[in-house]
This record gives structure tokens, sequence and C-alpha cells, in this order.
């Protein structure tokens, strides 16, 4: 294998703000491989909100709103010393973005099995104390506390490596790990299984047609929300649609589906339509959450979580293990991306762009073939 070159193109996360923060660089040292990690030459990147999140500061407490279009291009007000990553501490800047890579092993460090040189992998981004495999606190996210994929070259852990043999596309295997590990994490914490009903708000998104693919995997049913305009494409996954925000869901479950009830939700979305999220879950029904993309702050009644019994479960750090079963169902295609559109990592502020105007169905992807 040829030696690496000294300097490489990225983009460069330097400040809390809007999409000006994001620099574009074509002298950006390539990383050595540490002691037990890999440099992985990026085929693919793909694209998610926590990007977005953490440059404009929406982790922050004082946040309220959504993930907006305009807050995510210009920025939000957040108080400085307030800002930070999903985890709650402070992002060291500079910082490389992007969670999900497909790329080939091109270096190793001491330690690391020469079986892994020239292989195609995927990464999981979960980075762990592997002395401490379970403890969440310890768990670091690529792209975020680490140097992610938004450019020609990254390194990550061995233990983070998942060779896969398929025929899909880099840009294609680049759709799944964000979203799909998330949703797959979000119906074991609900205990999913064959029978149950799980209605899935914002169900065109990367989680969501994550979720609906996961939900059948598994003998469920999926019921989704979405816009009129992804309707089409949602039901083609196997979901049965209701519009985005019916001004009385049970009412347009009964009417689509003959009950006004369902077994799970599984939320990535939040905002206004919480109330009736809970409304229509039946007693003893599993609400589980890792996101909330039309606001964090949400109205509770607390009757309707105890007086109905009901499991609520947050999923965010997935358990050891769960990558690499994830990976098995791209391998065996059990599961299919769902590639809305490409672009070159110089077009990344465009590309958030047209991420932040969620008019597309799946995942947006940064092709290093792109230039
Ligand atoms: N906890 C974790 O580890 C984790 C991992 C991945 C993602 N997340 C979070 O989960 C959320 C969804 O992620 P994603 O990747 O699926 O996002 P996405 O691809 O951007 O999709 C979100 C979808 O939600 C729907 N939506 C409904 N109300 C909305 C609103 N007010 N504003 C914007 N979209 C709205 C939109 O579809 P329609 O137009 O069809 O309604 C949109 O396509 C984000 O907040 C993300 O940060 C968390």
């Amino acid at each position: 294998m040829s030696p690496l070159p000294k300097t490489m193109r990225a983009m460069v996360l330097t400040g809390h703000g809007g999409l000006d923060k994001l620099v574009y660089r074509e002298d950006w040292p390539v990383p050595e491989p540490a002691p037990g990690w890999a440099v992985i030459a990026v085929g693919a990147c793909g694209m998610n909100n926590t990007d977005i999140n953490t440059r404009i500061g929406w982790y922050a407490p004082s946040v309220t709103e959504g993930t907006t279009a305009e807050g995510g291009k210009s920025g939000i007000a957040v108080l400085e010393e307030d800002s930070g990553t999903w985890g709650g501490r402070g992002i060291d800047l500079p910082r490389i973005q992007g969670a999900d890579v497909c790329g080939r092993v091109v270096a190793l460090g001491d330690g690391v099995c020469e079986d892994l040189l020239g292989k195609r992998v995927l990464i999981d981004a979960w980075l762990r104390d592997w002395t401490d495999p379970l403890n969440k606190d310890k768990c670091r996210y690529f792209g975020s506390e680490v140097d992610g994929g938004f450019a020609e070259y990254t390194a990550a852990p061995v233990e983070n490596l998942h060779p896969i043999e398929s025929d899909l596309s880099d840009a294609e295997l680049a759709t799944f790990a964000t979203s799909s590990v998330t949703a797959e994490n979000m119906l074991a914490r609900a205990s999913v299984g064959a029978g149950d009903r799980v209605l899935i708000p914002g169900a065109s998104g990367g989680v969501g047609t994550a979720l609906v693919q996961l939900t059948r995997r598994r003998g469920a049913t999926a019921i989704a929300l979405c816009g009129a305009d992804k309707a089409a494409a949602v039901a083609a996954l196997g979901a049965t649609v209701l519009p985005r925000s019916p001004e009385d869901l049970a009412a347009a479950l009964k009417s689509a589906t003959g009950s006004d009830r369902v077994d799970v939700v599984a939320d990535a979305v939040g905002g206004p339509l919480f109330p009736q999220l809970l409304q229509v879950l039946v007693r003893g029904g599993r609400y589980t959450c890792a996101g909330a993309i039309a606001g964090p702050i949400v109205s509770l009644d607390l009757r309707d979580f105890y007086l109905k019994d009901l499991t609520f479960t947050g999923a965010t750090i997935v358990p050891p293990g769960l990558f690499a079963e994830l990976a098995g169902y791209i391998a065996a295609k059990a599961i299919r991306p769902l590639l809305a559109q490409t672009f070159a990592l110089k077009d990344l502020h465009k590309a958030q762009e047209v991420f932040l105007a969620k008019r597309h169905v799946g995942n947006l992807v940064i092709d290093m073939s792109l230039g």
C-alpha cells in the first residue's frame, strides 16, 4: 500500500454558529494511526442532525426550539459556555464532524492485525472504553468527541471497524450507521415484537425510514406519520401512512387502521404532537424517544403516563454488539438504503441547507468520489 499523503481535504468546524463555521481546507493534516487504531480512506460519509445540532449549540439546555432550517443555517442564540455536544460536554475545536463512514483501511497503528489492511469497512460511531464497555459515561461519538468522516481520511479504533461485503456503493452504505443503529436501539428499548403496532412520527427521515424497515423486520406493524409529498415513498417501505400532524391523531389512526390505539410510539420528533402520542398508546404501552427535531420541550400530562402504566425509554447510546447485528442485516439486505442525494465534500454547506429543508426521504451523503 502506498504511503499516505501528509495533507488532505477536510471540512473543519471552527466554532459554534452558522454555516460559515464550517471551513473547507485542502491542507489539513492526515491523521496518524495511534496504537490500536486504523486510518481509513473515506469513500462516503452520511449526514445527520447531530452535526448541525452541535454546530449551532442546540444541545444547550437554554435552547427550547426544534432544529429549524433558519437556525441550522444561521446558528441560534446560545450562551457560548453553555454550548456542547450530545453528551453535555464542550467540544474541542477545530473538529471534523461526520459520523457515518464507509471507507477502506489504509494504515494500521501498533498492535492491529494486518488482515484489516485494505478491507472495506463501516465505522461504529460509538467509541467505548473497551476495559469498561458498558459504562455509558465513558462513551464518545465519532465526529463529535473525536474527528469524523467529512475528510479524505479519518481514524478509528479497530473495535469500531466492521468489514462489510456488499454490492452497495459507499454512498449507499454510508446511509445506515447513525439512523439505523438508533432505530434498532429504540425498538429494542421498547421490546418491540411480532404483532406490535408501532407509531413512527418523522417516518420519512433517516431514523424514521430505518424504524419502518426494522419494525417490519421484527414482524410488527409500522404506522407512519409523514409529509404528504413523502407518503408514497414511506408506504413503499411497508408502512401504513397517516398525515404528518393530524388534528385528531386517534381518529386518523382509526380511519386508516381500524383501531385508534398503538402499542409503541417510536419518536424522534417530539414537539406539539407529543400529548396526542401518549393518548393513543394502549394501557401498558411503550414510548421510546431518540430525538426532538420539532421541539424538545413538550407538554406532559402525568396522568396519561401513570394511569395507563406507560413505560418511557430514552435511546441514545446503544449496547456493544448492536452495530455488528446491524452490519449483518445490511449484508443480508434485510434493510435497504434510502439514499436521497449525494454531494461533494466542498459542497457540505449546500448539502446541509438541502438537509435542513427536509424535502427528501431517507439520507443525504457526502461522496468523496465527487471531489
Ligand atoms: N439519540 C440519538 O442517538 C439520535 C440519533 C439519530 C438522530 N437523532 C435525532 O432524531 C431526530 C430525527 O433524526 P433523523 O436523522 O431521522 O432526521 P431527518 O432525517 O432530518 O428526519 C426528520 C423528519 O422529521 C419530520 N418532522 C416532523 N416535524 C418536523 C419539524 N418540526 N421539523 C423538522 N422535521 C420534522 C420530517 O419529515 P416530514 O416532513 O415527512 O414530517 C423530517 O424528514 C433528530 O432530532 C436527530 O438529532 C438522535
